[in-house]
């Protein structure tokens, strides 16, 4: 299995910072966000990683990450998303190539947990054919994908509903088989002009199997100016990824 991190995007809800900079070089308590993905997957067992950015700071990741050495890691492989905000289904279409038909772990790259994956990782390899999904309960399900739950499946999941049909959010680590590149390639752009990566979840749910799973621990985006204090907080507190 081969990790993604998706750090592409205009950052546009965090601007002016995103005017100088790409908003996942800015810092969450006392690492770059970028940091926290990327020790999310390697703590999850990932080693084989592709960073997938974008924008006019691609090459600052370079600078900082490296070949990801301070992860432990022997090299670290990058692509370049053109064109800004295509959308985060557009984002991971760029991995094909690196994913060589083996199953992928997607992080988005202002995502942030508390605890260690890697017992979901592991059973997402065991599981066979379709993809895996994480949800956590959240007071703010609006700003959010939010799945509609039946029983122990997910029926259909709505990209920032105005009536959510639960109080989940799709969080954003997705767990794909190689199907997911097809899915992409049939898909349209949303009214917003993206991909989604929902659209992406609800042709598993229509034509490949998507499980789920709730998170436990803290999760939070870091996307907003509140999401990125509260992000803050939350690392100041108890640390991140068991780290
Ligand atoms: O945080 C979880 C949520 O992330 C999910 O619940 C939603 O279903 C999902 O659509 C997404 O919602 P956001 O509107 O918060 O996504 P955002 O546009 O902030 O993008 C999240 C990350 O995805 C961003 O930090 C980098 C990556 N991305 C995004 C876009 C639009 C890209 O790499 N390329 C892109 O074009």
């Amino acid at each position: 299995m081969k990790g993604v991190i998706l750090a592409g995007g205009l950052g546009s809800r965090l601007l002016p910072m995103t005017k100088v900079t790409n908003k996942h070089l800015l810092p969450v308590y006392d690492k770059p966000m970028i940091f926290y993905p990327i020790q999310c997957l390697v703590n999850a067992g990932l080693t084989d990683i592709m960073l997938v950015t974008g924008g006019n700071f691609a090459g600052d990741f370079l600078q900082l990450l490296g070949n990801g050495k301070d992860f432990g890691l022997k090299e670290l492989h990058y692509t370049y998303q053109e064109g800004g905000n295509a959308g985060i289904a557009d984002a991971l279409r760029l991995a094909e190539d690196f994913a060589e038909g083996e199953k992928v772990v997607v992080v988005l790259g202002d995502n942030i947990i508390e605890n260690n994956i890697q017992r979901a990782v592991a059973e997402y390899s065991q599981q066979g054919e379709g993809a895996k999904v994480m949800l956590k309960e959240v007071p703010d399900p609006q700003r959010f994908g939010v799945p509609e739950i039946e029983g122990d499946r997910i029926i259909n999941i709505e990209e920032k509903p105005q009536a959510p049909k639960s109080n989940y959010a799709v969080i954003g680590i997705y767990m794909y088989d190689s199907m997911v590149f097809d899915f992409i390639k049939a898909q349209k752009p949303s009214d917003r002009g993206e991909l989604e990566i929902t659209d992406v979840n609800n042709s598993y749910i229509k034509n490949g199997g998507l499980k789920y799973e709730v998170l436990q621990g803290w999760w939070t985006d870091a996307g907003t100016i509140e999401s990125l204090y509260r992000a803050t907080q939350l690392v100041a507190k108890t640390g991140a990824n068991n780290m």
